[in-house]
């Protein structure tokens, strides 16, 4: 039961699935803070949650560790999503190497020090890299193929370390794909939410190689089902699960189902170079994560449609 906490900080909490995660709590009943730097996140996805007495927002930087320690205060559940993002460590891997090790460390170190219950730690399938073999369960070799790969790797074993020496009680979740309403439909946001942009401006879909690569996209609410679940579920203390609903769509897939939910079928998709790094096949084991008792409930043409209707408000 969520109702065993009083207090949630949720970092990146302005962002995509963070700002999810602190609506649902909301709705819970408990108070929340969230703290993010507004790099990427956006006070419109907050601004439904003002009216409530017992939300907070804080700017704040997650490699601030003063900063952070009096926004901890209270608090016995944290929701750690702050990151920064994929398309980001390209341009500028040591930012990136602060905000998702060092960061992520500061979270852990204060959770530890004022008594926080209950972590939960955002991670990703890139840090297994290319598959050695499908579908990817939690035990497959981590050989993470870019920047945000490794940093991420980096947060994430921080987690475990923190578990492991101190008992902390912390969760990682492995996430592929997410979607759903607030994502960023900018160039660096969500392709969910790119390609829908796109067609609505009546652009052309653009494709970064041959279409062919498979993704496993999960819907934002079944995520934050999953963050739920392992927040209250005994057992779950230093485990790590992958959170993907199993579906597997190609990016073709995709483009073409974007456009003929909105009727667009005669746009154009243009084919360009293969992004580096990029991996081609996601392919995963989310039996761990159904052990719980956990099933995805969202199939992908109602979370498409739900998606889409966002962006045309
Ligand atoms: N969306 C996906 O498909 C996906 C897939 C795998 C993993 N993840 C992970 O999920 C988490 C949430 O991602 P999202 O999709 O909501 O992204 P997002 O960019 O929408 O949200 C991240 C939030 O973190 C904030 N942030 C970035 N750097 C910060 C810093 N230094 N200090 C404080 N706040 C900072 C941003 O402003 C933003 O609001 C991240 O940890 C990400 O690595 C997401």
């Amino acid at each position: 039961m969520l109702r065993n906490f009083k207090r949630a900080l949720v970092t990146g909490g302005a962002g995509f699935i963070g700002s999810h995660i602190v609506e649902e709590l909301l709705a819970e009943g408990l108070e929340v803070v969230s703290v993010d730097n507004y790099f990427a996140g956006k006070h419109e996805n907050l601004a439904p949650f003002k009216d409530y007495d017992s939300f907070s927002e804080v700017e704040c930087d997650v490699t601030d560790y003063e900063g952070l320690k009096p926004h901890f205060e209270g608090v016995d559940l944290v929701f750690h999503e702050a990151a920064s993002k994929k398309t980001i460590c390209l341009n500028d891997p040591r930012r990136d190497l602060d905000i998702n090790a060092k960061g992520a460390f500061n979270i852990l170190e204060l959770s530890r020090d004022c008594g926080v219950k209950k972590v939960v730690h955002a991670s990703t399938g890139s840090v297994y890299g290319e598959a050695q073999y499908l579908p990817q369960d939690e035990k497959h070799p981590l050989n993470p193929t870019s920047y945000y790969g490794v940093s991420k790797l980096a947060g994430e074993r921080y987690a475990r370390t923190f578990f492991e020496l101190y008992g902390l009680d912390v969760t990682i979740l492995r996430y592929f794909h997410v979607y759903g309403p607030r994502q960023d439909s900018s160039e660096v946001g969500g392709v969910v939410s790119i390609f829908g942009r796109r067609a609505m401006r009546n652009q052309p879909i653009h494709i970064f190689g041959d279409g062919t690569q498979q993704r496993s996209f999960t819907y934002v609410k079944d995520l934050v089902a999953i963050n739920k679940l392992v927040a209250t579920h005994p057992g779950t203390a230093g485990e790590v699960y992958n959170c993907a609903s199993g579906i597997k769509v190609t990016i073709q897939e995709l483009a073409e189902g974007v456009l003929a939910a909105l009727g667009k079928q005669d746009l154009e998709i243009e084919y360009q170079d293969w992004t580096p790094g990029d991996i081609k096949v996601f392919d995963v084991d989310n039996s761990k994560i159904q052990a719980l008792g956990f099933s995805f409930e969202t199939d992908f043409q109602a979370g498409l449609a739900r998606t889409l209707d966002s962006l045309k408000e």
